[in-house]
């Protein structure tokens, strides 16, 4: 899709690799250590159990790599992407072109950009994917997969397996959809029914239209949209989801969008939220502390609010929150890798 030089090429390989020596060799070290400082113990809480790791110089250098290795990705002034993109503007429309006109597209230049989104600069991401023309192109390049088992886009394309073994949906909106990694296997997965994904970010946008231009589906279509007022009809939709939408908003706003999701579904409709969630006190140590590390500002009071509770009060029924497994045996505890604890949240809107 848009080709580097040489150098930024080679950069950025050694910093896939790091990612990949990261999860899969440091993080087992780390847990060696808090296993033998923990010395049988249990920690009853995320504070007790980073406590033991306070004067650890593995959690240190792990904490570095994880940080400023994502900033060097998209920062490094020379071979970061962001630099490297700038450097080839017509690389980069060359590869947005298909976009142009696209019937896979619409757009709303005057969309207003929600305050808490310009906030914060989510991932790292300079400018959070508002910034520049090629912020699809560099989202799609991050977001790539961390551990050996899992191939990439794996958990978008077992979402959609996971929501195609529950029913048939003639309607669905995907929210916060990206450059449609999640809305492109769920129009797969569902051939017959109408799927739109929203999202604020053009370029994302543009980038998911050149990718239906591509390869399709046909029953797909991308919207610049705010998912916390979309505009659309109530009960509009029989299956409203998100992917990593949730822990991107501050609280106020996940409750917003719960209950915009609610209005949106039609009686008896689905909603399913797929994130991340985890309260085992060691592991709700690290994600929370990722969240510190990589920028994912509003991902701590997420991962502590009662969802449980909040679903209900948006009025759903039949809530369910349960882990969700994005690859193959990612969810044994006995799993030695560092993950996400991917985590869906669905309800039901009642018949009456
Ligand atoms: C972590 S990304 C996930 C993208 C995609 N669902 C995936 O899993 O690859 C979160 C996305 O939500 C979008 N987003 C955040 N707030 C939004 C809002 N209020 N309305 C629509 N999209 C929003 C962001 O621009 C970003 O693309």
């Amino acid at each position: 899709m848009h080709r580097f030089d040489r150098s930024t090429t080679a950069f950025q390989e050694f910093i896939a690799s790091m990612r990949q020596h990261w999860a899969n060799r440091m993080y087992p070290a780390l847990v060696a250590e808090y296993r033998a400082r923990a010395a049988g113990d249990a920690p009853d809480s995320a504070e007790a159990a980073g406590a033991l790791l306070s004067d650890s110089a593995t959690y240190r250098w792990f904490g570095f790599v994880e940080r400023h290795f994502q900033r060097m990705k998209y920062s490094d002034p020379q071979w970061g992407l962001a630099a490297a993109f700038e450097r080839d503007p017509e690389g980069v429309a060359r590869a947005l072109a298909a976009a142009e006109g696209s019937r896979y597209l619409t757009l709303d230049p005057e969309l207003a950009i929600p305050a808490y989104y310009r906030a914060v600069d989510i991932h790292q991401h300079p400018g959070n994917l508002v910034g520049a023309p090629y912020d699809g192109l560099m989202y799609l390049i991050s977001a790539a997969s961390i551990h050996p088992t899992t191939r990439r886009f794996e958990a978008h394309e077992r979402f959609a397996a996971w929501l195609a073994d529950r029913g048939r949906f003639e309607r669905v909106l995907d929210m916060g959809c990206g450059f449609g990694k999640s809305t492109l296997p769920i129009a797969r997965a569902f051939p017959e029914a109408e799927v739109i994904g929203i999202e604020l970010s053009e370029p994302c946008l543009r980038l998911a239209a050149v990718m239906a231009e591509e390869s399709g589906p046909a029953n797909v279509h991308f919207a610049q949209k705010d998912a916390l007022r979309t505009g659309h009809a109530d009960g509009s939709f029989d299956l409203v989801t998100s992917t990593q939408l949730l822990h991107e908003l501050p609280l106020r706003e996940v409750r917003n969008l719960l209950a915009e999701s609610f209005r949106l579904s039609r009686p008896g409709g689905w909603v399913v939220h797929l994130d991340f969630r985890c309260h085992e006190p060691w592991k709700q140590f690290l994600i929370e502390g990722h969240a510190v590390r990589n920028n994912e500002g509003y991902l701590p009071q997420f991962n502590r609010m009662d969802m449980q509770a909040a679903l209900r009060a948006a009025g759903f029924e039949e809530v369910g929150i349960e882990p969700f497994a994005e690859a193959e045996g990612v969810t044994d505890p006995a799993w030695p890798y560092w993950r996400f604890p991917w985590t869906l949240f669905a309800g039901r809107r009642p018949l009456k």
